[in-house]
């Protein structure tokens, strides 16, 4: 256990106080330049947008750069998001008093921890309701009165008016059906513009693969090229296939080899293995936890079937 006053000092050194100090890699070329601008056309015309789109295809990086922007333009200096499940309860959205100093106070301000849509409101800042398709109505119908009214009603407190550059995004998965409850009626009518996002282009997807590479670390045009042929395959197979590989999957491949090839170079290796034989191995390890196969398929067999069909082995 570390002591109270090394927490503090770690905590300090580590706290990002706003957005604007994070370095964030993004492609901004093919959907996503065009997603960028429509938030930008939302936020002009204070419209609330959703990102829709299947698991890592970018919602959160988008929201996140989109975020920094408006900090860069000092509209605000933090992004807030949540994300949700049926377990999220309104207070984890606008927050909840402390019950030791409620007991001693009462439902004072000072006993008030607030959360983070609230602070959101408070400062203007950026937020994103991720996943909120798996939010309960009750909790989805928390959202409606900022989205509405541009306030907020604090149990035993009030109601408070939100910042005039508060900015709210929501981004869901619809195609997932299990865990989700639909989006409520009224909610939807508040939200104006619906921000599609799928897999990438192939020349986007390689860019992403490229700029989440680390530095040392390098790979040919035709690794990549055959590291996104098995991605690829993952995206074509929808009879056995869920949810395919999605850009993190790519990403780790990528990763993989680079060390792959950087411990080839250190150790002075005569003969570099073919991308083919790594690849083979890497993708095993990567597609097993990366592909949700449909229900009654053997996870182990699609990887089988797709490694198969193209690096072999
Ligand atoms: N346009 C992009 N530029 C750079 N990296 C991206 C881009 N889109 C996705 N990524 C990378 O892909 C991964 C998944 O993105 P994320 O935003 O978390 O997806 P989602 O929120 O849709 O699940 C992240 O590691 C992210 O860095
Ligand atoms: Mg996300």
């Amino acid at each position: 256990m570390i002591d109270k006053e090394r927490f503090a000092k770690l905590f300090n050194q580590q706290l990002i106080k706003d957005i604007t100090q994070e370095e964030i890699k993004i492609v901004l070329s093919g959907q996503y330049g065009k997603a960028l601008e429509l938030l930008r056309d939302a936020e002009a015309t204070s419209l609330f947008p959703a990102l829709i789109g299947p698991p890592g295809v970018g919602k959160t990086i988008l929201c996140r750069y989109f975020a920094s922007l408006r900090a860069k333009e000092q509209k605000s200096r933090n992004f807030y998001w949540l994300t949700m499940d049926e377990s999220i309860k309104p207070s984890h959205f606008i927050g909840t008093f402390d019950p030791a100093i409620v007991l001693r106070k009462g439902f004072t301000l000072e006993a008030f921890n607030p959360g983070p849509l609230l602070n959101a409101m408070l400062e203007g800042g950026t937020f994103l309701a991720n996943e909120i398709n798996r939010a309960t109505e009750y909790s989805q119908n928390t959202l409606l009165e900022p989205l509405e009214e541009a306030s907020v009603t604090v149990p035993h407190l009030g109601r408070i008016k939100a910042n005039k550059d508060f900015f709210f995004i929501c981004a869901m998965n619809p195609e997932e059906l299990s865990g989700t409850h639909r989006l409520s009626e009224a909610l939807k009518d508040r939200i104006k513009v619906w921000i599609k996002l799928d897999y990438p282009n192939k020349a986007t997807e390689l860019d992403i693969i490229r700029i989440n590479l680390p530095e040392h670390f390098t790979i040919d045009e035709s690794e990549l090229e055959l590291i996104y042929s098995i991605i690829k395959e993952t995206r074509k197979n929808m009879i056995d296939i869920e949810i395919p590989a999605s850009i993190r999957a790519g990403i780790a491949m990528a990763k993989l080899l680079g060390r792959k090839r950087e411990l080839e170079e250190k150790e002075k290796t005569k003969e570099k293995k073919s991308a083919y034989l790594h690849l083979s191995e890497i993708a095993r390890y990567v597609l097993l936890g990366s592909i949700k196969p449909k229900p009654g398929v053997n996870v182990e067999d699609v990887v089988d079937n797709i490694i198969a069909k193209t690096v072999g082995g």
